[in-house]
């Protein structure tokens, strides 16, 4: 029998409280009711939770040492314990009282085991206007497209809205507010079956048309956090004016890209863009938007900004129409935009290059 979690007390009111926390994180548990019972379950679940009855006679019994022994204190002036946890080799004690969340966020981590992490990417604009919500939009559906799990985040509370972009704004399915309030650790797999769904691959996080109010940066770490679980591919459509859920997300990110319409003045707008995106990023790349006929070449946008430059972003006239009628993802294949969403997440190490030529398809 595998279990994710192993409960060592003798006391049944301990035991009832842990269970209970199990039971919310959805953590499969097995019980040792005395020391003789914890010696073949040792090594069986990813998490053992020592309970302070049993912690001095298992720690001298010197059982072999394991990572995820967590002792759990239940009178925190006995400080004999601290001992016993050393003898243990234990990485935390908790006291039960006032850690419940600690304990559920534990068993939660013991009951989803993290994956590969999932590549996250940060689309901010120099400007307004330039097209970052767009590319945002069509990487994620790029991505999509080649099969990849991807999550497309709206982290701009003052945008239009990602799902009004996709045309899928009365799509069933959680958004932003009702996370907002979120803290600590949040389930991959509710965070993946709970958003709204464009096609089979893309999962969209984005607002409804109720009042906005800022991402709290727990709420936005928290939902990174699981989504980096939950999907292959992690796209966030930024805010110019970088909050500090943005920050938040900035952080987390591989790259940052920065799409700057080839002219001068966005050039020169994209400049303060670029100082926030680069104090929390380490990898910021230029997209620039164009070319325009009298605007400066995409190199010397580049070189102006003192960043790398990621490619060019064509124009598409049909895109504004399709984005009006709501039909971005039905146009999506069959633009430009699209093939160039395909290079650069190649040139991320996204996918082959034969998924690229298929995505670009
Ligand atoms: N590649 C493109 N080709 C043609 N038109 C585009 C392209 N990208 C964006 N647009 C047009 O520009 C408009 C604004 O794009 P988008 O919303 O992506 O800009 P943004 O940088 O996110 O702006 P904001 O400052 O509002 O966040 C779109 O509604 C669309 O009409
Ligand atoms: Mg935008």
């Amino acid at each position: 029998m595998t279990t994710d979690a192993l409960i060592a007390t003798g006391d049944p009111l301990v035991l009832d409280d842990l269970l209970r926390l199990a039971a919310a994180a959805g953590a499969e548990t097995e019980v040792a009711r005395d020391s003789d019972a914890v010696g073949a379950a040792w090594m069986r679940s990813p998490l053992v939770l020592i309970c302070q009855d049993m912690a001095d006679d298992l720690a001298a019994r010197m059982p072999p040492r394991r990572p995820g022994v967590v002792v759990v204190l239940t009178d925190e002036d006995d400080e004999s314990i601290y001992r016993a946890a050393v003898g243990l080799g234990a990485q935390h004690v908790v006291a039960l009282a006032g850690a419940e969340g600690w304990l559920v966020d534990a068993f939660a981590a013991a009951a989803e085991p993290s994956g590969p992490d999932a590549l996250r990417v940060c689309v901010a604009g120099g400007r307004g206007g330039a097209g970052a919500s767009v590319l945002a939009t069509m990487m994620g559906l790029t991505a999509a497209r080649a099969g990849l799990a991807t999550l497309l985040v709206d982290g701009d509370p003052l945008g239009g809205g990602l799902d009004l972009l996709l045309g899928q704004e009365t799509a069933r399915g959680t958004r932003w507010p009702a996370l907002t309030g979120r803290s600590g650790r949040l389930s991959a797999a509710v965070l993946r079956e709970s958003l709204p769904l464009v096609g089979d691959e893309l999962s969209v996080l984005s607002w409804d048309r109720g009042p906005t109010e800022p991402i709290p940066v727990e709420a936005m770490r928290s939902v990174l956090d699981a989504a980096g679980r939950a999907f292959a591919f992690v796209v966030v459509d930024l805010p110019r004016r970088l909050d500090d859920s943005a920050v938040e997300a900035l952080l987390s990110c591989a790259v940052a890209l920065l799409v700057v319409p080839a002219e001068v003045r966005a050039a020169v707008a994209a400049g303060r863009v670029a100082v926030g995106l680069r104090r929390h990023a380490s990898d910021v790349r230029v997209v620039v938007a164009g070319p325009a006929p009298d605007g400066p070449d995409p190199g010397t946008v580049a070189g102006a900004l003192g960043l790398p430059l990621a490619g060019v972003l064509s124009r598409d006239r049909r895109l504004a129409a399709a984005i009006e009628r709501g039909a971005l993802a039905g146009l999506h294949r069959r633009t430009r935009v699209a093939g160039f969403c395909a290079r650069m997440l190649a040139d991320l190490g996204l996918f082959d290059q034969r998924l690229r030529g298929e995505a670009a398809a």
